[in-house]
């Protein structure tokens, strides 16, 4: 690998090496028309796995009137009813586990910021295949065996830490687990340990960049070459701020704690155009969110997953929330894509009648000089009329004078591009509240 990316689509994304075909691993090679066979079989298996083991399962494909062996081909999956995250929040915590508990060797759960966690867990055989598709991830980035891999996800019930471990561990790099937080430490294990691949969620990432540039270190001087980012949405133009200050490949890692945790879904770095959704695990489908229609390739909707190997928790077309569309493979045929997620169902904000998505706020955060892309949009009621207040963080360094143009500039920009009138706050860095390094994107004041 060349220290800075060599080739150029243009547009600042720079491609890697693709992984040369003897380093695929056994799913990777199967033809589409083997990858769909053995989805059909598998997914039999799990919709008998999940009615036999599972009483809300058996209960809802009841009320449906379906029965698993009603499932003959991989479309009729259509006929089976949705799992929600309200299910598994009602069946809390182990009510929807497949397996008896002596068999669950590890518990996670998700970050809920309102109410009751979710709980997940993995058997042995959950763990292992989970860090077999977090080692095909990091290949398809253009990680292999021997380079070290600095994780800043965080540890604990937080499915990004560990996961990325195991999965590097499992690829055969050499792992620095020094999870979030500290981030001068950060810098500086960075520096001395010379990690070529770091993963870290993307607004983490850009706070240690601003930590580089404090210390006076130059960020594109470092050992890394890639970064695997993931666990909250980030635009093409993050991309490019990250590539263009740091001077590596910036590719997309998504998953969900229901699913799986990081390794659902990856960029290769030779394309990036979007995740290879790893079929011979999961099977995708993408549904009107109105109208739970299944839609055709190629349209917009709801991202849902099922299952199609996990033992300890089983999940059956699970609603994700997660806005996206399926797209033909490429760098690996027989799967296929998701564009990257730059929403979900119930970020969308729609204010005084005009659809707004926290990715345009994003996306103008990063054109205005003075202030860093964490932001948190927060509604309100005034009178009648709902009412939007945008917090930004400011960069560190930028003073009163310039915070106060900026908010100025970002009032503009979202009456021009996005067409609502918004108000502006631009905080001091680092004080929107985060949970796992994610901060909560919208929250809603309004009385119902
Ligand atoms: O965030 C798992 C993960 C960890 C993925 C590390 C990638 C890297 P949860 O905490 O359950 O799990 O949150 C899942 O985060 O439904 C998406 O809304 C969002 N999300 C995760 N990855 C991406 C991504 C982990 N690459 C929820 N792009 C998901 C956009 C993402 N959104």
């Amino acid at each position: 690998m060349s220290h800075t990316p060599t080739e150029s689509t243009g547009g600042g994304r720079r491609l890697g090496e693709p992984t040369p075909v003897e380093l695929l691993d056994a799913g990777e090679r199967m033809s589409r028309e083997e990858l769909r066979s053995h989805q059909l079989v598998q997914l039999r298996a799990t919709l008998r796995h999940a009615y036999d083991h599972v009483e809300l399962y058996r209960r809802k494909f009841d009320a449906a009137g379906v029965k698993p062996e009603d499932c003959r081909t991989l479309e009729d999956i259509a006929r089976f009813p949705f799992t929600t995250k309200a299910d598994l929040r009602d069946s809390y915590p182990f009510g929807m586990f497949a397996v008896p508990m002596a068999e669950v060797r590890r518990l996670h759960a998700s970050s809920g910021t309102t109410g009751r966690p979710t709980v997940v867990g993995y058997t042995e055989h959950d763990l292992s295949l989970w860090a077999d598709l977090v080692a095909r991830c990091i290949r398809a980035a253009g990680g292999r065996s021997g380079h070290r891999v600095h994780i800043a996800y965080g540890y604990g019930l937080f499915t990004g830490g560990l996961g990325a471990h195991y999965g590097a561990e499992r690829l055969g790099c050499t792992v620095i687990p020094a999870s979030g937080g500290m981030t001068a430490r950060q810098v500086q294990l960075i520096q001395d340990l010379r990690p070529e691949i770091i993963m870290v969620t993307p607004s983490y990432l850009l706070t240690l960049l601003d930590e580089f540039e404090r210390q006076g270190i130059d960020p594109r001087g470092t050992s890394l070459r890639t970064g695997i980012f993931g666990a909250e949405p980030w635009t093409e133009e993050m991309r490019r701020e990250i590539e263009q200050r740091m001077g590596i490949h910036a590719v997309d890692i998504y998953g969900l704690s229901e699913a799986l945790g990081p390794g659902v879904a990856q960029e290769c770095v030779e394309t990036k155009d979007g995740l290879h959704l790893w079929e011979d695990h999961f099977l995708p489908e993408i549904v009107d969110p109105l109208t739970d229609r299944v839609l055709p390739d190629g349209t917009g909707g709801e991202l849902i997953l099922t299952s199609l190997t996990k033992e300890a928790l089983p999940v059956i077309r699970y609603r994700t929330r997660d806005l996206t569309r399926l797209l033909p493979g490429t760098a690996r045929p027989a799967f296929r894509r998701i564009e990257k997620i730059t929403a979900r169902c119930d970020d969308m904000i729609i204010l005084r009648g005009v659809n707004v998505f926290p990715s345009q706020i994003e996306e103008i955060a990063l054109r205005t000089p003075g202030v860093a892309p964490h932001f948190q949009l927060r509604l309100s009621r005034r009178g009648r009329l709902d009412h939007m207040t945008v917090r930004v963080e400011a960069r560190p360094d930028t003073g009163p004078e310039r915070r106060a143009a900026a908010a100025e500039e970002i009032v503009r920009s979202v009456k021009d591009g996005v067409g609502v009138t918004v108000e502006v706050e631009v905080v001091d860095p680092e004080t929107l509240e985060r949970s796992v390094g994610k901060i909560r994107r919208v929250v809603d004041l309004r009385e119902r």
